[in-house]
């Protein structure tokens, strides 16, 4: 490999969520390891590897100058990310007026909901369900409907007759189409996203395609971007995409849309920008610059392969030593959702006891009831190899052979 997936990054110090939130009991976060256990952070998706060098480069570079006062984006902030489409997604028909700045892919969604619905009304989401949906869509004043995935043959698939009663009987308008989608870490065929914008076509559905995974796809697996399926999912989907998962740079905020119909986009921008807030930061836009240097595709496509190999890892660890823990293979995004169930069911315990135990030898896991998973756990996988077979040799010893 020519870039690093292998060194521990430290990370106590350097504003981390993943490492400073632990034990301090904000609700989401594990509880800290006990004596003598270091901490292995496998909850908030961010990863714990350095980035591509040439985003600390374009930022370094941006820094050395002394002023940083009120801009625009670069035209090169807009060349790029067609270019990066382009390659990663195969569109060719992306122009800068259908790109947009979001101040995340959150903060996108909602505008878009604050667009089209009012107050209360229902939103469709799959569940399994990201909870960044769950509460923003809700804080915002509007009600999700979930329609369950299912599992056949091992692989999580859309209940496409649960979705059409939903979207008829509760007169639903609008969706949130996850792909690929956190958590199951399923990367949709163009045959299933075109029968779900069909059925979003039938009901008359705005469309939210979070494709903020859209680059963290296992090797042999394709992302299809939605709006790519048919010239009505064109019309009807704000597509949102960051940099941010992808390259690690959460903490430096940035988002983008891609809305190709006017009446849709301008009902958006409008929205976004009269709470003031959706500006960009001339730093966020230095650090797109540098992700979208050919290294960073280089980067990106290494990565793939370091997560494909940690997947298989400890998909294959759970299938030889925890008798009763179960996944499906996730083909995009770096996490892993683990059904306990089974596990749980012979030994008379809960996922919160699983939990515990994992949290206290410092694997810090995180509740997959969050994302309305039974009895789950998420774990995050972006972490050198050798960080995640400590960890399941952990969670062998201590948690699921104790
Ligand atoms: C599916 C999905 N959408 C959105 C986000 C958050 O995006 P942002 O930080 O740009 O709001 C995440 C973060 O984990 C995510 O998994």
């Amino acid at each position: 490999m020519k870039y690093d997936f292998t060194s521990k990054l430290e990370r106590v110090g350097f504003d981390a969520e993943a490492v400073e939130s632990v034990g301090k009991r904000t609700g989401l976060a594990p509880e800290a390891p006990k004596p003598g256990f270091d901490l292995i952070p496998m909850w908030v998706a961010d990863m714990n590897f350095p980035c591509v060098p040439t985003v600390q480069q374009a930022l370094i570079q941006r820094v050395e100058h002394p002023a940083f006062g009120y801009f625009k984006p670069r035209e090169e902030y807009f060349a790029k990310i067609i270019e990066w489409q382009r390659r990663h997604n195969g569109v060719t028909d992306l122009e800068p007026q259908h790109i947009g700045y979001e101040n995340g892919v959150l903060g996108g969604l909602v505008s878009t909901l604050q667009s089209f619905c009012a107050p209360g009304d229902k939103v469709l989401v799959h569940s399994p369900t990201y909870i960044g949906f769950t509460n923003s869509v809700t804080n915002a004043g509007f009600r999700l409907v979930h329609s369950p995935l299912k599992i056949e043959d091992g692989v999580w698939r859309m209940d496409f007759a649960d979705m059409e009663c939903k979207l008829s009987e509760q007169h639903i308008h609008a969706a949130i189409f996850c792909s690929p989608h956190n958590p199951s870490g399923r990367v949709w065929e163009r045959w299933e996203i075109e029968r779900a914008m069909e059925l979003f076509r039938r009901y008359d559905c705005v469309v939210i395609s979070d494709e903020i995974w859209s680059d963290l796809i296992r090797p042999g697996f394709k992302h299809v971007p939605t709006q790519s399926v048919s010239e009505d999912a064109r019309n009807r989907t704000v597509a949102l995409y960051a940099p941010s998962k992808t390259f690690n740079l959460a903490g430096l905020v940035g988002a983008y849309h891609i809305i190709y119909n006017d009446h849709l986009r301008d009902r958006v921008q409008s929205v976004a920008s009269k709470c003031q807030y959706n500006e960009m930061n001339v730093l966020s836009m230095h650090a797109l610059l540098g992700a979208y240097e050919p290294e960073g595709y280089e980067w990106v496509d290494e990565l793939n392969q370091v997560i494909a190999g940690n997947v298989d890892f400890a998909r294959a660890y759970m299938a030889e030593h925890f008798e009763g823990v179960t996944s499906c293979l996730p083909q995009g995004t770096y996490m892993l959702f683990v059904d306990c169930s089974g596990w749980c069911q012979a030994h008379g315990k809960t996922i919160e006891d699983v939990e515990h135990a994992a949290w206290n030898v410092g694997v810090a896991v995180q509740d997959g009831r969050m994302f309305l998973g039974r009895c789950h756990l998420r774990m995050n996988l972006a972490l050198p190899f050798s960080r995640v077979q400590e960890a399941f040799e952990r969670l062998d010893r201590y948690v699921f052979n104790a």
